[in-house]
């Protein structure tokens, strides 16, 4: 039989709890260490898996000769710990976003190359089995996301990373948005241009709690970003495709909409099909706008066996560094023309 994988996970918050329990879900993934440097974090989430805890991230990786480390850490620490454990010649799961920093995301693909290691990058929703369904479809011509969601005072006080530009590198786009812009700028192609407004509206935060953006992609399409965690008490998120031969609508990670031309038996009244449904009939699961901790489990644990998949096969995960990059570059073009009042094109 196959020797199980050893697992350790760098960072016991909120998220390194949900890494925690994803792979002790896993018949090939074995969690035998975990890091913090709050030593009665590492402790706690220790006493509930029966790990190892340390408060020393290179004392770890110098003991349990890991084979992958998950990174769940303050975003603006993601490329120092994820270089650490490749170093350590670990594979390396890391929460999104990959970094916050266009220099910092070279660093790790530079160290990622020269150890030869798999990097992941989590981008859990490109895993909902509804999202795996959609297909391209004739000439696109509009992309949008919508992300009205909800974070209290409270919770931005509840790390003192949260919020900041040195470490959360943004707001709602960097923290919350990602994920939408990520499944967005996938189903639709890359993003060529970006023209945008950010305030701070609600919250006490150097960072934006509200933005839209105009997208225009490579292909011609244009889109629209709308993200705000100043939306009480937060609603669902919506992801949109419309083509000339389609139309997909995503709510809260399940197809709400999908209206294909290829699947008409009869040809579409000149002014169109109206609201006829054709929706996946997906259970609803919790949703990470009421509550990130809240986060189904499901397409975490399918990110990483496609990590797994990746070290056994020696092939490429869903989500490498270089795919990982493209959301923080459209995200970090946002910022600009938000500061500079100019449409910012992406390289
Ligand atoms: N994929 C998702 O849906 C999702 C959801 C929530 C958070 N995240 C991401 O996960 C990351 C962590 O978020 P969180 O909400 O769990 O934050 P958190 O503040 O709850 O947890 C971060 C932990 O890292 C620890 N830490 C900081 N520096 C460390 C160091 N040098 N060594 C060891 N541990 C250290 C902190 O003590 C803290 O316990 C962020 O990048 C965030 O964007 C992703």
């Amino acid at each position: 039989m196959t020797k199980k994988l050893r697992f350790g996970i760098i960072g016991c918050g909120v998220i390194g709890r949900l890494h925690a329990e994803a792979i002790t879900s896993l018949p090939d993934a074995q969690l035998v260490a975990v890091a913090d440097i709050i030593p009665e974090l590492a402790q706690k989430l220790a006493d509930t898996f029966h790990v190892t805890p340390y408060s020393d991230i290179q004392e770890m990786l110098a003991r349990e000769q890991l084979d992958v480390v998950d990174v769940c850490t303050p975003s603006g620490q993601h490329g120092e710990h994820a270089c650490q454990a490749m170093r350590g010649g670990a594979h390396v799961i890391v929460e999104k976003p990959m970094e916050i920093s266009r220099a910092a995301i070279e660093e790790m693909l530079r160290v990622q190359q020269e150890t030869g290691v798999k990097l992941t990058v989590i981008s859990q929703h490109r895993f909902d089995p509804d999202i795996g369904q959609v297909r391209a479809f004739g000439r696109l011509v509009l992309g949008n996301a919508l992300v009205p969601w909800w974070r209290s005072q409270a919770y931005y006080d509840s790390g003192a990373w949260r919020g900041t530009w040195e470490l959360d590198g943004g707001g709602v786009l960097m923290n919350q948005s990602i994920h939408s812009i990520d499944v967005l700028q996938w189903l639709m192609g890359p993003v060529k241009s970006v023209f945008a407004y950010t305030d701070t509206l609600v919250h006490r935060m150097e960072t934006e709690d509200v933005a839209v953006a105009i997208l225009r992609f490579a292909n011609g399409a244009l889109g629209t970003i709308a993200a705000t965690t100043g939306a009480y008490p937060g609603t669902g998120t919506r992801i949109e495709m419309y083509g000339d031969k389609g139309s997909v609508v995503i709510e809260d990670d399940r197809l709400s909409y999908l209206h294909l031309a290829r699947d008409d038996h009869e040809e579409v009244s000149p002014y169109g099909a109206g609201r006829e449904q054709r929706a996946s009939s997906a259970p609803a699961g919790p949703s990470a706008a009421q509550n990130p901790a809240a986060l189904a489990l499901r397409s975490h644990v399918l990110q990483i066996k496609d990590m797994i998949r990746a070290i056994r096969k020696n092939g490429t995960p869903l989500v490498d560094g270089y795919a990982a990059k493209h959301p923080v570059e459209i995200i970090l073009g946002i910022y600009e023309s938000a500061r500079t009042h100019r449409e910012v094109t992406l390289s």
